[in-house]
């Protein structure tokens, strides 16, 4: 019996290639690091069934329009921006994601941010390697404090109620907002559900978890930014196109807010010129929330048992429906 074609668009772990060997003729881009070129990609899926691949892709209809037997798209990731999910449905195309499995690792990240930006971690480290660091003195690379401080969490799905369990640990005060409201997280974790407004005015920290989307495109803007408090930073590790980088760097120019830490960025990977890049008090990082060897590869699998399962005539584990 042939199998059904696919092509994964990036180098991915040797022992999932292995497993999707086994269902699937495969072609896998051979480049890690390097993402597949457009023309190369409209090429390539022309008689596939699968294609597995990353937010880094495009998924259009234009390129749908290039692949008449596809019949799924599996993205390594839990967002899934990337795709147009309509025009998949359109065409009777099965989306997955791989939701789970960078839970806590994402949560560890948004934290770890919390905490470089809050204690001012990197813009400390290079003071030390610059060779500023000739005496100790009282105000010296002063921070805020985290623990007992308001954590304000927009978006309180499997990865807001991760951070809360670990906001927990640092008596923090857990406010969040949500379209629905979340009572098992007001139950276990102690979260009160406010609104957009009030939790932007009392947060010292405000955490985007929410996926993006058209209704969620500049999110947080210059209004949203003049609600909160001046001591107040700002976390994003769900999407760039969440918050108005132009606003957010006025605001932190102008004091309106203290910090920010960001994973994500409107256009990936971002221009070394970004203005963003240049304030001491926004620590930047290069969409790596879900990056841990074991989660990685995990989502690596889910993804392509999502894939295997679309193209054998199984309902895969997570299929996207918007
Ligand atoms: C996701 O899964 O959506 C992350 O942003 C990439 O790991």
């Amino acid at each position: 019996m042939t199998k059904p074609k696919i092509l994964i668009t990036r180098k991915i772990h040797s022992q999932v290639v292995d497993f999707l060997n086994e269902y699937c003729e495969v072609e896998m881009w051979s480049e890690e690091q390097t993402v597949m070129p457009r023309e190369t990609l409209l090429k390539k899926v022309t008689d596939i069934e699968g294609l597995y691949c990353f937010i880094s892709d495009t998924i259009d209809a234009e390129l749908l329009d290039a692949a008449p037997q596809l019949k799924v798209v599996s993205n390594m990731a839990v967002g899934y921006n990337n795709i147009d999910v309509k025009a998949c449905q359109a065409r009777h195309i099965t989306v997955t994601n791989t939701p789970g499995v960078l839970t806590d690792t994402t949560a560890d990240l948004t934290f770890a941010l919390l905490m470089a930006t809050s204690r001012r971690l990197l813009e400390a480290s290079d003071y030390l390697r610059k060779g500023k660091w000739q005496s100790w003195y009282p105000t010296q690379l002063t921070g805020q404090d985290i623990s007992g401080a308001t954590l304000g969490i927009f978006g309180m799905g499997r990865i807001g109620e991760a951070l809360a369990k670990r906001a927990n640990g640092f008596d923090m005060k857990i406010l969040y907002h949500n379209r629905h409201r979340n009572e098992q997280a007001e139950k276990t974790l102690g979260a009160m559900y406010v609104s957009k407004e009030e939790l932007l005015q009392e947060a010292d920290f405000v955490c985007l978890l929410m996926p993006y989307s058209e209704e969620t495109r500049n999110f947080i803007a210059k209004e949203e930014l003049q609600l909160m408090k001046p001591s107040a930073i700002l976390i994003n590790t769900a999407r760039g196109g969440i918050v108005n980088e132009e606003d957010l760097y006025d605001a932190l120019i102008q004091k309106q807010i203290w910090a920010a830490g960001l994973d994500v960025f409107e256009k990936e990977p971002v221009r070394l010129n970004h203005p963003l890049l240049r304030l001491p008090n926004v620590v930047t990082l290069p969409h790596i929330g879900s990056a841990s060897i074991a989660t990685r590869l995990n989502m690596a699998k889910l993804a392509a048992e999502n894939l295997v399962d679309a193209v054998t005539g199984k309902t895969p584990k997570h299929v996207v429906r918007p």
